[in-house]
């Protein structure tokens, strides 16, 4: 038995496609099927439910139903090191993508023009320097009771052993908002590679290489409204007069904008459909 006599176990989940529809109705079905089980094994009436968090998910797709516990609690893209308060943060999991796509090494220099909260240079760091992803955040199953105590600890300390503390990864995160800057310094503190990030602010149209070699991975602002659609396109075609990819320069931008390559001036060596959120965006990459 998984579930201890006074662990919460609240359920949720959904129905696509199903004759069982309402979600409302199977999720007290099966909290009611939950509760009937754990009377007869604990022989009591009543679950105080105060204890550890056994959040219980069902999916019900085309008739096929899976029930499961989840063993996380908030999503795996959460790494533990983000507050979200800038606006239009990338997710963790799609910087660490595209850091990936952009070869970013133990020995890298990485820069990111528009850093907002710091995400690409951390998960470039993380990267980098070998940290588990999510090594300071807490997962839910660290409070059940049928896992032995020293699980975690022991594998933390198995994944700070192999940290590569003598790379030489470093990275230059600028960004023009100053609020932006505090919020890559106090993030990078957090995950524990302030050390590793030099944060300026810096306009894009002031940019100048940091090295003969860099990488330079970003998420400039795409715009919403049409008024920031026209300033999303004045700071894509600046991209294009100041950053030059050749020559040990490396570029990769992320933008759902269709003339991306026309305003910035060139053809991408590769292009990659990727999604941030809902939106569609495209993956541009010089490295030639
Ligand atoms: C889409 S956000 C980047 C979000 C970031 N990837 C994150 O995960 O938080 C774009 C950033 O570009 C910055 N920005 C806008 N215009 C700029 C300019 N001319 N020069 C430098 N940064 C600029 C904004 O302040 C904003 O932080």
């Amino acid at each position: 038995m998984y579930i201890g006599q006074k662990d919460k176990f609240p359920v949720k989940g959904s129905a696509l496609h199903s004759v069982l529809h309402s979600v409302p109705d199977c999720q007290s079905i099966i909290k009611k099927a939950v509760v009937e089980r754990l009377k007869e094994r604990y022989h009591i009436e009543w679950f105080e439910e105060t204890g550890a968090l056994y959040q219980i998910q069902f999916t019900i797709m085309k008739d096929h139903v899976q029930i499961l516990l989840d063993t996380s609690g908030a999503g795996l893209h959460k790494r533990g090191y983000r507050k979200n308060a800038n606006a239009a943060p990338i997710r963790e999991t799609l910087a660490a993508g595209m850091v990936d796509l952009a070869r970013v090494h133990a020995d890298s220099l990485l820069v990111d023009p528009f850093c907002g909260s710091g995400t690409i240079a951390i998960e470039a760091g993380l990267k980098a320097l070998n940290i588990a992803p999510g090594l300071f955040r807490k997962f839910t199953c660290e409070d059940w009771a049928l896992l032995p105590k020293n699980t975690f600890k022991q594998l933390r300390e198995e994944a700070m052993d192999v940290i590569k503390k003598d790379a030489p990864f470093k990275a230059y995160a600028y960004d023009i908002d100053p609020a932006a800057l505090e919020l890559t310094k106090e993030n990078a503190k957090k995950a524990h590679i302030a050390g590793r990030i030099h944060v300026a602010q810096r306009d894009v149209k002031d940019f100048k290489p940091d090295a003969e070699r860099q990488i330079t991975v970003c998420n400039p602002p795409y715009g919403e409204r049409l008024l920031e659609v026209k300033e999303a396109e004045r700071i894509y075609k600046t991209m294009g007069e100041v950053f030059h990819p050749g020559d040990g320069q490396t570029f990769f931008a992320i933008t759902p904008h269709e003339r991306f390559e026309s305003l910035f001036g060139r053809k991408a060596d590769k292009k990659r459909k990727l999604y941030n959120g809902m939106i569609k965006c495209n993956y541009y990459m010089y490295f030639r």
